[in-house]
């Protein structure tokens, strides 16, 4: 028989973990990535899906693709194709592909109807409102902090937003005025803010917890800390100035953004409290959704979770997806075979799998395009770098330096010729690159990782420097 054809549609880091994770089942020929980026063609056995010397990025081109080249499964990364109902499509069409449908991915999709859902589940969530008009959304905050002046207010677009939509409020000022920036004007996200939810702010730990659903089963993956605000909390200079150059009225905001590293295991996820996830939160969300809307979840589910010192766990977002750079640190610890576990998820047979894992720490740590000034010949002038505006279309240098065995992950690269028409790599987006090294403990990959990222370069280049420095 002959190996297994997987295409990963993905255009970032995820997807060439996702990838590199199905090269290494031995039942797979060969993994194709798509839109993908110049980083997808660096693992053995994965290759750019291009038609017509182009990436591909439209799901009729991905379909005719899928067709042509035979693929036996499709794996989709990110939640805008499953929102738009790549896996409808596909089925339809009679191809195999993992994710969940357009009807299920609605769980990221809308932050508003997932609160509503999992408050009628009674699957714990923060107190917290939906809002459609932005008087009513201004006189709630308004009574609220009358009411309680100390409380602290989260206010979130209810649409995609690129895990941009939610801005955690210190003021009353800074609530009513960021309930103007999303819904009146310059509405940050578009239509996505059309709605919003305004929920209580509540203090704990944050972790992200990871699940693979066949309708039924609910399978726990291990899990991994991410660090979502672009700066480490000690970088007031640099945040006052981030804020000052993106035009933000509140200087000592710290911005979040989809992730600017991480590392896996988790340290606080222990047995009892995966156990009570599962029983209390991914089992009740996964078959309360299936009552509700007689559609079954498939693929990946991601809750986004806040934990109290007594260990009560509140729902702050469900996503449908792997975590981007999550994904990066724990699939390079998963033993068990990627291709026959995905097929297993399509086939309803998760029940009794047994994962197996790798002991080692993965740490991650995501270079990004930070302020950057260009040269005047070019016309540039300052930008605060990512989330905000950034430039883009940088020479990176030093990939050749990094250790053989530190995994680099691209997430937004693309090779091109320079001025003196040598080829070369440049950056095509926010979050450029994500280097993963391997430890025995959570130190030793910490030291490998950020000894690595020192040896790239590129104009404006950022990251933090403080991934997994609690934890030690
Ligand atoms: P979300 O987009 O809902 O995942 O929120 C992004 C980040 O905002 C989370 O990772 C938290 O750090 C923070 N956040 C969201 N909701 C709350 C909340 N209710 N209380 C405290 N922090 C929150
Ligand atoms: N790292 C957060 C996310 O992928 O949404």
């Amino acid at each position: 028989m002959s190996g297994k054809r997987v295409l990963v549609v993905d255009a970032g880091g995820r997807g060439n973990a996702i990838a590199h994770a199905f090269a290494r089942s031995a039942a797979v020929e060969i993994v194709y990535v798509a839109p993908g980026n110049a980083g997808s063609e660096m693992m053995e056995k994965c290759r750019l899906a291009a038609g017509q010397g182009k990436a591909l990025k439209s799901i009729s081109e991905l379909l005719d693709f899928a067709k042509k080249e035979s693929i036996d499964l499709t794996f989709v990364g990110p939640e805008g194709y499953l929102s738009e109902g790549i896996v409808n499509i596909f089925q339809e069409e009679g191809q195999r592909i993992l994710g969940p449908r357009r009807e299920a991915a609605i769980l990221e999709g809308s932050k508003c109807y997932t609160k509503d859902l999992l408050k009628r589940l009674r699957v714990p969530v923060p107190p917290c409102q939906n809002f459609a008009d932005a008087d009513e959304a201004r006189e709630y905050v308004r009574s609220t902090l009358a009411e309680d002046p100390e409380k602290g207010l989260v206010i979130k677009a209810d649409g995609l937003a690129a895990g941009k939509g939610t801005v955690v409020c210190s003021s009353q000022e800074e609530a009513l005025s960021t309930i103007d920036r999303i819904m009146v004007s310059p509405r940050l996200f578009g239509p996505a803010g059309n709605k919003i939810e305004i929920e209580e702010r509540l203090e704990g730990r944050e972790l992200m917890f990871f699940a693979l659903s066949d309708g039924g089963t609910v399978l726990p993956l291990q899990s991994a800390m991410d660090y979502k605000q672009a700066y480490a909390a000690d970088e007031g200079v640099a945040i006052r100035l981030f804020n000052k150059l993106s035009g933000n009225p509140n200087l000592d905001n710290n911005p979040n953004t989809g992730g600017m590293g991480g590392f896996s295991p988790h340290p606080w996820l222990d047995e009892e409290l995966t156990e009570k996830i599962i029983k209390r939160i991914a089992v009740p969300t996964v078959r309360g959704f299936k009552e509700a809307t007689a559609q079954e979840y498939t693929g990946v589910i991601y809750f986004g979770l806040m934990i109290s010192d007594e260990k009560d766990v509140h729902v702050l977002e469900i996503n449908v997806r792997l975590g981007d750079p999550e994904a990066e640190v724990i699939l390079p610890r998963l033993k068990t075979d990627f291709y026959q576990l995905s097929m297993a998820m399509l086939d309803r047979r998760l029940r009794g799998v047994q994962l197996e894992w790798s002991p080692n720490f993965c740490l991650g740590v995501c270079a990004t395009s930070g302020r950057a000034i260009k040269p005047l010949s070019s016309g540039g002038s300052e930008r605060p770098g990512y989330p905000g505006e950034h430039y883009t279309n940088m020479p990176i240098s030093g990939l050749e330096k990094v250790d053989p065995d530190v995994l680099v992950y691209h997430n937004g690269t693309a090779f091109g010729n320079d001025a003196q028409g040598k080829r070369r790599l440049f950056t095509t987006g926010g979050r450029v690159l994500t280097l993963v090294a391997r430890g025995r403990t959570l130190a030793e990959a910490r030291t490998r990782a950020y000894d690595n990222i020192k040896r790239i370069r590129f104009n404006g280049m950022r990251y933090r420097k403080d991934i997994g420095l609690a934890y030690l």
